[in-house]
């Protein structure tokens, strides 16, 4: 097997990111390593290792049940966050697994016959990740997943009618450096394969408070857009106010990671916090207080 390291080393043509002595990459462009990143990776893996537990327990009624994730955002797999806490042990900034080994890791772990898929456009971050699936530390035992280089808008779809037919749950992961794309949302949620397939979104807060985009999906177009019937939320994330958003039309799932249902009250305050400025909220409630003067 090619070392991490050699397959890092061939990269600098293509303008491979610095790496650590293990062929890691360090703070690698596009995959938006900061301080929150630890934090909502290891979020992320508790909310798949909550899913996949609910599909194995269908499979008590169910035993045909298998399990398909797509990850529509792969990045490189694992990379050094060189921000973030140092290894008290060693002093070495701590590596971090991303999405796709550490959905990889839970799907091996849980018993649940499973096809795991992961799309990423810029071919240096593929091949980044293709060496982490291969390295013997890796989370989980044999690769089991199909990379696929290129634009979500243009692979997602025929690998979903492909993998997600028939008797399959799962998830279709979408954690985009901002923007969600309505387009493949809105492609992948019109296939009748995705039906009893959920979303998971990586939402971020800030981007249309502090920078005013106008194009930015609300909580409750994303509900349309995915066609689902209920969303469940998980705690905001630093400064930027990350959080996963699960869509789906289960009423009961599982709120591994911290979820909660959007309509209940702790999943509508965190709605109000991703969907207003601190000074509108301050508006509002002094509003609601003049109010309550006003009536007397
Ligand atoms: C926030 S990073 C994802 C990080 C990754 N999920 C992880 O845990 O490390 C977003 C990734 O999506 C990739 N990307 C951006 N637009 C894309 C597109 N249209 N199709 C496929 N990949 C895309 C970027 O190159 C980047 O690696």
């Amino acid at each position: 097997m090619t070392a991490p390291w050699a397959a890092a080393a061939a990269l600098p043509s293509l303008g491979a990111p610095p790496a650590d002595p293990l062929g890691w990459p360090v703070d690698p462009p596009h995959v938006g390593v900061g301080d929150h990143t630890a934090e909502d990776r290891e979020r992320f893996e508790r909310i798949v290792r909550g899913h996949v537990a609910y599909v194995a327990n269908m499979r008590g009624r169910l035993p045909d049940l298998r399990y398909a994730l797509l990850d529509l955002n792969a990045g490189c797999g694992g990379y050094v966050a060189s921000k973030q806490p140092r290894d008290p042990a060693t002093g070495r900034a701590l590596r971090q697994w991303g999405t796709t080994p550490r959905a990889l890791r839970v799907l091996e772990r849980s018993g649940v016959p499973f096809r795991l898929g992961a799309i990423e456009h810029d071919p240096r971050l593929a091949a980044l990740l293709r060496t982490r699936l291969s390295e013997p530390e890796k989370p989980g035992g044999a690769p089991a997943v199909d990379v696929l280089v290129g634009r979500h808008e243009d692979l997602a779809a025929a690998w979903v009618r492909e993998h997600m037919r028939g008797k399959v749950r799962g998830l279709i992961v979408h954690d985009p450096n901002a923007e969600l794309s309505r387009d493949t949302l809105g492609q992948l949620a019109a296939l009748p394969e995705t039906h009893y397939v959920d979303f998971l979104l990586h939402f971020n807060g800030a981007i249309v408070k502090w920078h005013g985009t106008k194009r930015h999906t609300t909580v409750e177009e994303a509900l349309a857009l995915c066609g689902k019937r209920f969303a469940y939320v998980g705690p905001l994330i630093g400064n930027w106010q990350w959080a996963w958003l699960l869509l789906s039309n289960g009423e009961k799932l599982s709120t591994s990671g911290g979820l909660v249902r959007a309509d209940r009250p702790a999943g509508r305050q965190r709605l109000t916090i991703l969907a207003h400025t601190r000074d509108e909220l301050k508006a509002a409630r002094r509003a609601a207080q003049k109010g309550l003067f006003d009536d007397e």
